[in-house]
């Protein structure tokens, strides 16, 4: 008899399964842990304004505070060795120390991030998510009274966030449309044609798609529940990406249409997979419509391109090498920064981008996996040495294909759109968890 996972909602933080708000207005802060004992008396208070994943429907629907800890936090914290150890070998690098395996090289390396991330400094990361300014700082303040008068405890770092005009990130794209579905989470998906996910994907202490109880931090009390999470600040080349669409295309439609195709869907949200040929708006902004597609029927990608973004971070049923329920993610992005006015083609100097969140149970085979095999590769797909066109790592001298009757178009001198400013690996804790490490003793 096959039965339904029951997930504990009521320990489980609410950041790790909920989409966020749309629109939304969002912030980062970072906090390092100087005192071991105030560090504890902080998480305990923490505890206290999380929402757990249960309350979709309480008076602060769509605000909610997430509260996730680095290793070093872990460390600071005085969470035992043999707990340490049980936290998957990624974590306990951090992400600065994975670099070269997520394509993090050259100009995007840790030695050129925004200080202080990827340094052992970071120890809390808080973020609050809310529909509106208004809300978000009635939270933000909320987060200020756990930590205001303690001394131990310093904000190190803060990133805003908003929804920019239409849902859209700063290349243009309408953002935040495709998720998978969670068994035992009542959150459904947005593809139709994708079977719920075995919750072990991505909350630790379950099964998962593989069958398996994903290995969870211990003791169980700490590990069940959780998830990890990874952040990161991506700066968008705005005015680069408009001028490289221009270089290549004749006219103002021939552009949309390349960047249909670097993308895998028109800037307002429709798919190439269901409007090849020209936008749809109102598909677009229809989330009953604009995830509900397969790649089975174009497997030459005459339509969406196997090298366009989309396809390459979630192939669908596309034929590739490997199995593509293992490599399935919860996103979580958000735009920092002001739009680049329309038509402006010369860089005004101003940081835009997204802080791009995962959240999942195995940072190794989905976040960098898809990282350095999806993004800045093409074998799985039986391609070239191509990158993905949007937000891989070029180098100018990057390609792209984009399949054609009689004869593929290829893209040359493919510059980098966006540049690693920083981030983090973290543990996300199930509320239990948070108490659990708050009362150590030691
Ligand atoms: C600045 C960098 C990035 C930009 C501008 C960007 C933009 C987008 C946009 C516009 C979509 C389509 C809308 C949607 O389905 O929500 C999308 C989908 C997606 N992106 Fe990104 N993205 C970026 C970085 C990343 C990174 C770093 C990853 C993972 C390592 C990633 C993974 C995905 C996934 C999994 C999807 C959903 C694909 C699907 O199910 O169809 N993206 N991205």
């Amino acid at each position: 008899m096959l039965t339904q996972t029951v997930l504990e909602l009521n320990d489980i933080q609410s950041g790790a399964l909920r989409p966020r708000p749309a629109p939304y207005a969002a912030t980062y802060i970072l906090l390092r842990i100087d005192d071991r004992k105030v560090g504890r008396q902080l998480l305990r208070k923490l505890a206290s304004v999380v929402a757990p994943a249960d309350q979709p429907a309480s008076p602060l629907r769509d605000t909610w505070v997430s509260v996730s800890l680095t290793f070093q936090g872990l460390k600071v914290l005085g969470v035992p060795q043999a707990s340490l150890d049980s936290f998957s070998p990624e974590f306990q690098q951090g992400m600065a120390a994975r670099a070269k395996f997520i394509g993090d090289k050259g100009e995007n390396s840790p030695a050129n991030w925004e200080k202080p991330l990827g340094s052992p400094d970071v120890h809390f990361v808080v973020t609050a998510i809310s529909r509106d300014q208004e809300h978000l700082e009635s939270e933000v303040q909320r987060v200020r009274n756990t930590y205001g008068g303690l001394s131990g405890v310093a904000v190190i770092w803060r990133q805003d966030c908003h929804a920019l005009p239409d849902e859209k990130e700063a290349f243009g794209f309408k953002d935040g449309i495709s998720h998978p579905a969670i068994e035992g989470s009542g959150i459904p998906g947005s593809n139709p044609n994708e079977k719920p996910l075995k919750a072990g994907e991505f909350i630790l202490g379950y099964p998962d798609e593989i069958g398996d109880t994903p290995l969870t931090p211990q003791p169980a009390v700490l590990g069940r529940n959780g998830s990890y999470i990874v952040f990161r600040k991506l700066h968008q080349r705005v005015a680069d990406f408009r001028r490289y669409l221009k270089a290549n295309a004749q006219s103002a439609d021939a552009e949309e249409l390349l960047a249909a195709k670097m993308m895998g869907r028109w800037r307002s949200g429709a798919p190439l997979a269901l409007c090849p040929m020209h936008d749809d708006p109102g598909l677009g902004t229809d989330p009953k419509r604009n995830n509900d597609f397969l790649f089975k029927d174009d497997p030459v990608g005459y339509k969406t391109p196997p090298g366009s973004h989309i396809r390459r971070m979630n192939p669908r049923d596309a034929k590739i090498a490997g199995v593509v329920r293992i490599h399935r993610m919860i996103r979580r992005g958000t735009s920092y920064g002001p739009p680049l006015p329309d038509g402006t083609l010369e860089d005004d100097g101003i940081d835009r981008g997204l802080m791009f969140a995962f959240v999942g149970a195995h940072l190794g085979r989905q976040f960098e996996f898809l990282q350095s095999e999806w993004m800045n590769n093409s074998e799985f797909f039986g391609g070239d040495s191509e990158r993905d066109p949007v937000s891989g790592a070029g180098d100018g001298t990057g390609t792209f294909s984009v399949p054609k009757r009689p004869l593929r178009k290829c893209l040359s001198g493919l510059p980098r759109f966006v540049v690693t400013r920083g981030g983090e690996y973290g543990f996300l804790p199930s509320l239990s968890a948070m108490r659990w490490i708050a009362d150590l003793n030691i």
